[in-house]
């Protein structure tokens, strides 16, 4: 440990040259942990695969045990929850405060317990990051919430169902109001409904486990209530990381190659890979796999982050990292996190050209960025900064590694079996 008490491991990365081979990219952070949160509804044994090795699992895990479900992986890849339905709906600050999807225990838990005791959720370091429209929507299913030293208790006998028109679409919202909509007397209506892959795959399983959800993937989401002993557990396939899959497109972009992206979901990337193709990569797709080659230097592109068909906000890091290195200048706008450019910071250490101005940031790309040592601030941004590195002369070292270990299956190895100049220090 640092003297601040960080952990200190660090990524160095040098370019060594183009990178060629293949990636297997896992399944995705943001799906997993909610299929978690999930099991808290019907009793039984669930088995998650495609379950990705990173930090996040590992504390849902720690957070289910303390509810009444047990996590265990039998082996990579393959996570086994038993619920025997002894629950406790009391979800403790030392894990809540650690992982912002800790909120996706609340629709779960108030529809199965008709209570739960939770601290305000943490996570990700980019700002404020309000729950009101989880609280509103269940408030109208019949929920009532109490705030107080930093805990929310909400209390329903039964929740009936409710029509919902969410002024954004708010993934964790949606999530919440989904899960706790199951067991709800009636029909619960979502419009403007998150339509993420990862809200369809949390979906896709609740269905498998007995629910009556139609809609999915559409931003008009019905759920038809069932009574409660009717939901049992179910199995299922995460579905595969787009944040992972456009990680490695970008490491290819900056450093140059050819690389197959494989077990990725190419059709849940549509917009992002008509922009890489914008920006000079090669990108063809077909079932389940990405193929791409990088000759030649990036050219630059306008971005706007928006919800779900649009460019992820998760994306902008590594397209502003892009940017940093493209021929020309691009501005890249937030939509949803307006805090969301501290890692900007770190990219002017290595020499890169931004400025930002409120919800924008203005790139103006130079050749090459010039190695130095930046830290990740939170996952996006720090797996970023490894990107960054390839697009360097010179050696970057990342710290703040605990941050990627969060959302990222093995980074380091799975860039440097593909040729990159890269390893943990
Ligand atoms: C999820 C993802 C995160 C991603 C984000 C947007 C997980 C664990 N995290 O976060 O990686 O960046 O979706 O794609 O899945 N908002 C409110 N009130 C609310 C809820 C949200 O104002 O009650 C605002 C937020 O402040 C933010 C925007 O809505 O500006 C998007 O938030 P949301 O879609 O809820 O993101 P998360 O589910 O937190």
């Amino acid at each position: 440990m640092t003297a601040s008490g960080e952990p200190r491991d660090q990524i160095a990365i040098r370019h060594l040259g183009p990178l060629k081979g293949t990636i297997r990219v896992p399944g995705a952070k943001n799906a997993v942990l909610k299929l978690m949160a999930a099991s808290l509804l019907a009793d039984g044994r669930y088995e998650l695969t495609n379950v990705p090795a990173i930090d996040d699992v590992a504390i849902m895990g720690e957070l289910l045990a303390a509810l009444g479900v047990r996590a265990h992986s039998p082996e990579p890849g393959r996570l086994i929850l038993d619920n025997d339905g002894d629950l406790v709906p009391l979800a403790p600050y030392e894990l809540v405060e650690r992982i912002r999807a800790s909120i996706n225990v609340l629709g779960p838990l108030l529809t199965r317990c008709g209570e739960i005791r939770l601290s305000m959720p943490g996570g990700d370091d980019f700002g404020a990051r309000p729950i009101d429209l989880h609280v509103a929507s269940l408030e109208a299913m019949g929920a009532s919430f109490k705030f107080a030293h930093g805990e929310l208790h909400a209390t329903a006998d039964r929740l009936h169902g409710a029509e919902i028109a969410l002024t954004f679409p708010s993934v964790g919202a949606t999530e919440n109001i989904v899960t706790a909509a199951v067991f709800a007397e009636g029909t619960t209506t979502i419009d403007n409904a998150a339509r993420e892959p990862e809200v369809v795959d949390m979906c896709d399983l609740l269905v498998e486990m007995g629910a009556d959800i139609t809609g999915i993937g559409t931003s008009r989401l019905v759920v038809d209530g069932v009574e409660r002993g009717s939901l049992k557990a179910a199995d299922h396939r995460t579905v595969p990381d787009r944040i992972q899959a456009a990680t490695y497109l970008a490491a290819v972009a900056v450093a140059g190659g050819e690389l197959d992206i494989v077990e990725a979901r190419p059709e849940h990337m549509e917009n992002l890979l008509a922009r890489f193709v914008e920006m000079g990569l090669d990108v063809s797709a077909d079932a389940g796999r990405l193929h791409v080659v990088a000759e030649g230097r990036l050219h630059s592109i306008d971005v706007p982050t928006l919800p779900y068909p649009g460019i992820a906000t998760d994306y902008k890091p590594l397209i502003i990292t892009m940017l940093s290195v493209a021929d020309g200048a691009g501005i890249v706008t937030e939509n949803l996190y307006p805090g969301r450019f501290r890692y900007v910071e770190e990219l002017i250490r290595l020499g890169a050209n931004i400025r930002t101005t409120g919800h924008h940031a203005v790139v103006r790309g130079v050749p090459r960025l010039s190695g130095a040592p930046v830290r990740a601030h939170d996952i996006r941004a720090g797996a970023a900064m490894v990107v960054a590195g390839l697009a360097a002369d010179g050696v970057t070292t990342v710290s703040g590694v605990q941050h990627i270990d969060r959302g990222y299956d093995d980074l380091v190895g799975r860039l440097a079996a593909v040729g990159a100049g890269i390893e943990r220090i």
